[in-house]
């Protein structure tokens, strides 16, 4: 039996980050992963499709060339140069995880843990015990039960991501992030892309102005959306779904990606270690990412709470600051997040719509990209940002779309944090010319 300080199971971003910071804090850690280090975001989430993207984006300014003065000029799309880099780009980020955890206080194991009972996991026929456990199992694809014939493959993320070749037409189940950020991206490469969504607007967790917004620019680019439709089967061809006037339609496609949402993975072992946990929801915890098994914590995806790599490592960092005995004020509850469609739209806390359905007083700032000076300097003029606040000034969210939204919401996150007033974000200098400035215009305003 080897005795450690510390036990993780999962070397994703919630997983690895925390070996990292308990390492430094003096904890002896062995961590386990049955795959490559890295998880979903680094290996088939994240990072590849921010690989993709900036090829799309580099596509799209140049389908616009002319608008910069550059005539006449005519490229080739090598898609598998663009798999090359993504290929790169992952192998450089996944030797420099290995390094970190090859710390002096960090064992790697490459091995599948299961829990053998609350206090033991068992990998590669050896036992391992310690007084703190966390898991950090993440996410699987969900997948809705529908009528296919068995030669028709419909994908998730992780293999279209993996795809050889570009296909000729794309449809997407599910206009969520996933669906939202592979409909830019793909339509930007050429690939005729159709999306299915069973709800009325795109991206559940978005003002819906914003969202809206956001969905008829990418349709102005040319991907087809289809609200309030639900699919119904999936044949040779494509994708057959019930529109919202309750007709039958086909959408012919090559290839089929189905995103409609992660659900949190969980094993059978679990239950030998006496926590609560369901195949749904997740391994259920309180607000210090405990299970109902006190020694034992759950962070990142398997807890159901926030899908997001970033809300994983925070998590972990604090799981590590409460058994070092430190004290820390990481506001779990301010989660900034991004969706990397051209351009990207972010957020962090209360949408308009939500505030609504509170019954809460606000008041909501607005500011457009098209009255930013270097908004307009970059050829950027679509988009739109949304500051709410309490009637006090209180920051409540901000919600955004816009050539690099998620940088002007970060901004806001900082001053939730650190409860920063509208009025006082007003005052706060930005530097001209920046699309900061469209925050600093909102709260003027
Ligand atoms: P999601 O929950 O964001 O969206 C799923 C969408 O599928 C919803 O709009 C839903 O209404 C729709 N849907 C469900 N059933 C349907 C049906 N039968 N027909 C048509 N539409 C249907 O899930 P998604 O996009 O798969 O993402 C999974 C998780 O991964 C999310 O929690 C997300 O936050 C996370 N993620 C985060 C990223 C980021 O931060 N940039 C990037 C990618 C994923």
């Amino acid at each position: 039996m080897t005795k450690t300080d510390l036990i993780i199971i999962g070397a994703g971003p919630g997983g690895y980050r925390a070996a990292e910071y308990a390492a430094k804090q003096g904890l002896k850690v062995v961590i386990f992963e049955a795959d490559r280090v890295g998880g979903t975001c680094l290996n088939v989430g994240c990072i590849p499709t921010k690989s993709f993207a900036r090829d799309a984006e580099i596509i799209q300014t140049l389908n616009n060339a002319e608008t910069f003065g550059l005539n006449g000029l005519d490229y080739e799309f090598d898609f598998q140069k663009v798999i090359q880099r993504k290929d790169e780009v992952l192998s450089s980020l996944r030797s420099g995880i290995e390094t970190l955890l090859s710390h002096p206080n960090i064992t790697l194991v490459k091995a599948e843990a299961q829990f053998l009972d609350a206090n033991t996991v068992t990998a590669a026929g050896e036992d391992y015990t310690a007084p703190h456990i966390i898991v950090a199992t993440g996410s699987v694809p969900k997948t809705l039960r529908l009528e296919k014939p068995a030669a028709r493959r419909v994908l998730d993320s992780s293999d279209l991501l993996s795809l050889d070749h570009l296909p000729e037409s794309l449809c997407i189940i599910g206009a969520g992030v996933i669906g939202m950020e592979f409909a830019s991206i793909f339509n930007a490469f050429g690939t005729e892309v159709t999306v299915v969504e069973f709800l009325k607007e795109c991206l559940p967790v978005l003002d819906t102005d914003i969202a809206k917004r956001l969905r008829k620019t990418l349709e102005k680019q040319g991907v087809t959306f289809h609200m309030q439709s639900g699919v119904t089967t999936i044949t040779e061809d494509g994708v057959v779904f019930t529109d919202k006037k309750g007709n039958a339609v086909t959408v012919a496609a090559d290839e089929v990606l189905m995103a409609v949402g992660r659900a949190p993975r969980v094993f059978d072992h679990f239950s030998r270690a006496g926590f609560e946990y369901s195949e749904r929801t997740g391994i259920v915890v309180n607000e210090h990412l405990q299970t109902t098994v006190p020694h034992i914590y759950a962070i990142g995806d398997v807890n159901g709470r926030q899908m997001l790599a970033h809300a994983a490592e925070m998590q972990g960092i604090h799981v590590i600051n409460q058994i070092v005995g430190r004290a820390d004020d990481i506001r779990l509850d301010i989660m900034p997040a991004a969706i990397f469609t051209q351009p990207e739209a972010a957020c962090v806390g209360l949408s308009e719509d939500r505030c609504k359905e509170l019954g809460l007083d606000y008041v909501c700032k607005k500011s457009f990209w098209r009255a930013n000076g270097k908004a307009l300097a970059m050829n950027e003029s679509e988009g739109l940002l949304k500051l709410i606040a309490s009637p006090q000034g209180e920051i409540l969210g901000c919600h955004a779309y816009g050539a690099h939204a998620a940088d002007l919401i970060q901004e806001v996150s900082a001053l939730m944090c650190r409860h920063t007033t509208v009025e006082q974000l007003s005052h706060i200098v930005h530097i001209h010319p920046t699309l900061s400035e469209i925050l600093q215009t909102a709260a003027e305003g």
